[in-house]
């Protein structure tokens, strides 16, 4: 079973919309995915993955603490060769998911470009989001 973990941090739920949409297209490509909210996220759910996919809301151009002390322990997994993917909900500053994507790609990842949506996704958004996971899905197959 090829696997991706999917965690995010999302304060008022935007960038949970888009992990969910994510998951859907992942999963809809045979992609066995697991979701996980950064709080109940251990560093174990990263072990022995295909791809790691995080997503965080934009806070004071940063990326939010929680994910980032998250951040700072992946860097014991070894995840070089794998697919790695940023996604973030803005409002005004797009740096995010560039800083995510740069850590994933000093952990020796392949990513693919970060998927940036302003606040709430509405329908354009969502779809948005599904093309990104059915990407990174296509990435991870070989396709
Ligand atoms: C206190 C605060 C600080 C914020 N700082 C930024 C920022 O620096 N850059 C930006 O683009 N958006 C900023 N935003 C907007 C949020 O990133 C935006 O509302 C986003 O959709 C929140 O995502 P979430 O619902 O997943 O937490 C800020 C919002 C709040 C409430």
């Amino acid at each position: 079973m090829t696997i991706v973990a999917i965690i995010y941090d999302s304060a008022t739920h935007n960038t949970e919309i888009m992990a969910k949409a994510i998951a859907q297209a992942l999963e809809s490509e045979g992609l066995d995915v697991k979701l996980t909210h950064v709080h109940e996220a251990k560093i174990e759910d990263i072990k022995g993955i295909d791809g790691l996919v995080l997503g965080s809301g934009t806070y004071h151009h940063e990326i939010m603490p929680a994910l980032e002390v998250f951040i700072e322990q992946a860097k014991n997994v070894d995840l070089k060769g794998k697919t790695g993917a940023a996604f973030c909900s803005y409002g005004w500053s797009p740096e995010v998911v560039d800083l995510i994507t740069n850590r994933l790609k000093g952990f020796g990842m392949n990513t693919i470009d970060g998927l940036l949506i302003h606040e709430k996704p509405d329908e354009a958004g969502l779809a948005k989001c599904r093309e990104f996971g059915k990407n990174i899905a296509k990435m991870i197959k070989g396709e």
